[in-house]
């Protein structure tokens, strides 16, 4: 059985940082220390108009990290050239408004597909596996495809962000048979956006998926019980859904 990686999103330390300008707290740290707890990799997204993480964070945490980065990142030519330079592990291409709280759909590649392809392609050519963030939608997995992403990360903020049990049961569905078709065509898959202790089992129990890439939640916890504390709480919620899963 794989194991279900996690990425630890460290955008809002970053996020907390600059409400008062200055260095403290560090997302870098806060990097260190999510490996510690047992992160799998970092993720970080620049923004266009740099609300959290800084091109100097960015810099650092590709020269520093020990675990790979997850660079998210807008498709611009701007993104582009800073995810050339520093050489990501992967980059996750994401779909970006400026007046958005946070990414708030996937990216829509079965549109966007001719733009998409040769940012796809520079990135591959460098090595940097490419990650597109979709709905769990077959449409946007056959479009992925086409573009030979290496990975699509579904978006599950409908199925975190409801209160009705029955909609989200129906939104489980959709990433489960999404997750299903991303194994047939020989997409890696991985999930984020919402995810909390309460979420995220179901998530986890799904065996085609890879990797989880959580944020808010860890770093809002974090502000009660630390932040190991909680990486190790959410490692442990992961790791039992997907052993029940495959007993
Ligand atoms: N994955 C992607 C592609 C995202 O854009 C985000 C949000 O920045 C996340 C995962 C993490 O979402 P959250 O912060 O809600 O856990």
């Amino acid at each position: 059985m794989n194991k279900l990686r996690l990425g630890v999103n460290i955008d809002h330390v970053a996020t907390i940082r600059n409400a008062r300008g200055g260095a403290h707290p560090d997302p870098l740290r806060a990097a260190r220390i999510a490996e510690t707890a047992g992160a799998d990799g970092i993720t970080a997204h620049l923004r266009e108009d740099r609300r959290h993480i800084s091109d100097h964070d960015i810099k650092r945490l590709a020269e520093e990290l020990t675990i790979p980065l997850n660079f998210e990142m807008a498709a611009t030519e701007e993104m582009l050239d800073i995810a050339l330079a520093h050489k990501p592990h992967a980059s996750c291409l994401v779909p970006e408004k400026r007046e958005e709280r946070t990414t708030e759909g996937g990216l829509d590649v079965a549109k966007g597909h001719n733009m998409l392809q040769s940012y796809v392609s520079s990135l591959q050519n460098e090595n940097i596996r490419v990650s597109l963030f979709i709905e769990p939608d077959p449409v946007q997995l056959e479009a992925a495809a086409h573009l030979s992403a290496d990975i699509v990360e579904l978006h599950v903020g409908a199925y975190c962000d409801t209160t009705d049990s029955m909609k989200r049961q129906i939104e489980l569905e959709k990433i489960i048979q999404a997750a299903a078709i991303a194994d047939e065509i020989g997409l890696e898959c991985h999930a984020g956006h919402g995810l909390t202790y309460g979420t995220v089992g179901p998530v986890a129990a799904i065996p085609t998926i890879a990797e989880l890439n959580i944020g808010h939640f860890l770093i809002g916890e974090a502000i009660f019980v630390g932040l190991e504390t909680t990486i190790l709480e959410m490692r442990q919620l992961m790791d039992d859904a997907r052993n029940q899963a495959v007993a």
